[in-house]
């Protein structure tokens, strides 16, 4: 190995640390000028050579490459007004800071995954309110079951995603508190003021222990775990995705932009979009492995392995925006094929519970109602016929309380619409969660 200072530094990949490094670093030294830790003529030259980098580093402008990004920025400050620019690491170590830092850009990405995720809510929310009418098999162990609206299927995944915004706004409860001034790992004997530090940056307040402030990476873990399941609830819906757009089920299509040919079958249209999202949550799932193995078995306070939290808190960050970019658009695109889905309520028998219902309420017990209605399904299927086209004489060999008004409660529409319960699949019910969510779409 020729360059271990290359080996053990993170200036490849902790760049992107340099606004909120230069932001906690103004409010770091306006703290040092308040308490008079510093001169204020000082901390204003200081102040404004960090503005003068930042201005740089938004139109462009690369730092010379250093062991990091702390490094890289005081080194810059220096070479830009000169010996008094060492005067901005008084009171503070490399470990307060760069725990700040992760805690300042964790919050902002915070705050952009809600809105994304918020952005997400509301498409979901106006495609179940646009397909309220499509009538589709609802499945569980992926066998037919009983009917369903489709806006229920979707309004499932809004309800999820409102979790996820609920998980990650509380993330930051412990994401936005303040490390910095617990310096190396100690404290300081410089009389600083971090609760006017913490006010500056808009933390909650000050952590309690220096030891735990610089050694503390389980916000990054738990901001992980939540991108996690975001990735776990996009995994999901992309399964749907590619299994609904089969030929075999043939339910929705998607815009062509999401699919794509094959090389060598001229008839393919491959949902490759959903796929990559689908594995993508394995990816994220990863940087979460990552996370926890790294902090596992770290002896209290600082240690140098903790820099490569930054790989998996970046990736795992990109990652699950991008794919709540590209499913939003595939879901804005998505278009329920209402004929095909009310076909396929013909197949599997999804009246059979509705039949068994329908007996109990004659004071059947519901166990004898489950075993007739089994045995009326395998006359079905021997004489392959469906329920809904049974006679009524058919049905009474099997129970004299069936009458004609039997076939009223088996019709799918009946079906679902009689499923008032809250929380059920009826139409009343997805008015109701379409006008709760409205309500929580957009609300922090
Ligand atoms: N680059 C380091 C990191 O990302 C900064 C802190 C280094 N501190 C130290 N004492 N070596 O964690």
């Amino acid at each position: 190995m020729k360059n271990f200072q290359q080996f053990i530094g993170s200036f490849s990949f902790d760049q992107r640390l340099a606004e909120v490094d230069i932001e906690g670093s103004i409010a770091h030294v306006q703290m040092l000028i308040k308490t008079k830790i510093i001169p204020a003529s000082d901390g204003k030259k200081i102040i404004a050579g960090l503005n003068s980098i930042l201005k740089d580093l938004s139109k462009g402008w690369t730092l010379p490459m250093e062991e990091d990004i702390h490094f890289a920025i005081e080194k810059e400050l220096i070479r830009r007004i000169g010996a008094i620019g060492g005067k901005m690491h008084t009171a503070r170590s490399r470990n307060d800071q760069v725990a700040t830092d992760l805690r300042l850009y964790i919050r902002k990405e915070i705050l952009t995954i809600f809105d994304m995720l918020n952005a997400f809510q509301k498409v979901l929310v106006q495609k179940a309110e646009k397909n309220i009418d499509v009538i589709m098999p609802g499945y569980t162990h992926l066998q037919p079951a009983q009917p369903i609206i489709a806006s229920h299927h979707l309004l499932a995944y809004a309800w999820m995603i409102q979790r996820d915004k609920e998980r990650i706004i509380d993330c930051l409860k412990r994401v936005n508190v303040m490390p910095l001034g617990s310096a190396a790992l100690a404290g300081t004997s410089f009389k600083i003021d971090r609760n006017y530090t913490a006010k500056l940056l808009e933390f909650f307040r000050p952590c309690e222990n220096s030891l735990d402030g610089v050694s503390d990476r389980d916000f990054c873990a738990e901001f992980i775990f939540d991108l996690s399941l975001i990735s776990v609830h996009l995994s999901k819906l992309a399964e749907e995705i590619i299994t609904w757009s089969s030929v075999e089920f043939n339910f929705i299509h998607i815009d062509d932009m999401f699919t794509s040919g094959s090389s060598i079958m001229p008839q393919k249209r491959n949902p490759d979009t959903a796929e990559v999202i689908r594995g993508k949550a394995g990816r994220v799932f990863g940087d979460l492995t990552a996370m926890l193995t790294i902090m596992k078995g770290l002896p209290i306070a600082y240690n140098r392995d903790l820099q490569e939290d930054k790989p998996p808190v970046f990736d795992a960050t990109d990652t699950v925006k991008l794919c709540l970019e590209v499913i939003t658009d595939i879901m804005a695109s998505l278009e329920f094929k209402k004929g095909r889905t009310l076909k396929s309520t013909e197949k599997g028998f999804l009246q059979a519970t509705e039949i068994a219902d329908y007996l109990a309420r004659k004071n059947i017990p519901f166990r004898t109602a489950h075993g007739i209605v089994q045995k009326i399904v395998h006359y079905c299927i021997d004489n392959n016929k469906t329920l809904d086209k049974l006679s009524i004489e058919e049905y009474k060999k099997f129970s004299k309380e069936i009458e004609s008004d039997l076939y009223k409660f088996i019709d799918v529409k009946n079906i679902v619409n009689a499923k008032t319960s809250y929380g059920g699949t009826s139409k009343k019910s997805i008015l109701k969660q379409i006008s709760d969510l409205k309500k929580l779409v957009r609300v922090k």
